[in-house]
């Protein structure tokens, strides 16, 4: 039996510089994300939200994002942004902040577990080509003024899942810690790093830079081969890099060389 998050776990990493202004822990709620952005008004900057079981969690474009109680991480974070900042630029779905979150997700992920995780464009943590986790950042306008956005940054993170838990859909690209690590998973530990970790990465002041280069590090996507669904079509190709913005450029097989947004882009499996 695995014992509940407790506020004490989510500040065990170490000290933090700017989440943990105040913990919400749910033994089940809709969505973490969708909590935060809907109280973003009145909610204090670096609010974390963690829940053991949602009823509603959203995945990226319009996806579920499913888990049983107390199997996963489930967290996310709010962050009041300036609407020129990197971290909220160019469009809702905030490339630069998923970035930064899913090297956090790494990190936190190998300084816990004997697993070295890989990120895939845009936003898919991953073991041995199977996803292990997720991130889905989104924001909105804060105030009337429009000088300021609510950014909601959520993770899921599979721990304690086995082979069964997963939805037949996923039965072949999805995985967990407790299925990729010979050892027991401490969920609890790795929730503590994770807050730290992601501290660390959105209180950089070269957020957006570092995010990038630690990114492109992690990620062995350049040189394959690639099926995107974006605008109604789709596209084949090989992957060329991610640019400074989160794009993934790819060169198409039938000719010519084009930029996908993560905000509208679906990449097949
Ligand atoms: C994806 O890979 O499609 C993104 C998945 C993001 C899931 C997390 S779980 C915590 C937070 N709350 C949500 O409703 N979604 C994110």
């Amino acid at each position: 039996m695995h014992r509940p998050i407790t506020v004490d776990d989510l500040r065990s990493g170490g000290r933090l510089a700017r989440l943990g202004s105040r913990c919400l822990l749910f033994p089940q709620i809709d969505s973490t994300n969708g909590y935060l952005l809907s109280r973003s008004a009145e909610l204090e900057d670096g609010t974390i939200a963690f829940a053991e079981l949602q009823t509603a969690g959203r995945g990226r474009l319009g996806r579920r994002w499913l888990a049983p109680r107390g199997s996963s991480i489930l967290l996310s974070v709010l962050l009041r942004e300036r609407r020129d900042s990197p971290l909220v630029a160019r469009d809702t779905g905030a490339p630069l902040a998923s970035l930064a979150a899913a090297v956090a997700a790494c990190e936190a992920i190998e300084s816990c577990c004997r697993c070295s995780p890989m990120l895939r464009w845009p936003n898919d943590v991953v073991v041995g080509g199977r996803k292990l986790g997720g991130v889905l950042a989104e924001s909105t306008p804060l105030g009337s003024h429009g000088d300021m956005r609510a950014l909601v940054i959520g993770i899921g993170i599979n721990c304690l899942q086995h082979a069964g838990h997963f939805d037949a859909s996923l039965a072949e690209s999805a995985t967990s810690l407790e299925i990729e690590c010979s050892h027991a998973v401490d969920r609890a530990a790795l929730t503590g790093a994770l807050v730290v970790r992601l501290d660390e990465r959105l209180a950089s002041s070269q957020v957006a830079c570092d995010a990038l280069q630690a990114w492109r590090q992690r990620c062995d996507d350049v040189g394959r081969g690639v099926t995107l669904d974006h605008d109604g079509h789709r596209y084949t190709g090989t992957v060329v890099e991610i640019d400074d913005h989160g794009d993934l450029v790819v060169e198409l097989l039938n000719g010519g060389r084009r930029c996908f947004a993560s905000a509208t882009t679906a990449r097949s499996w």
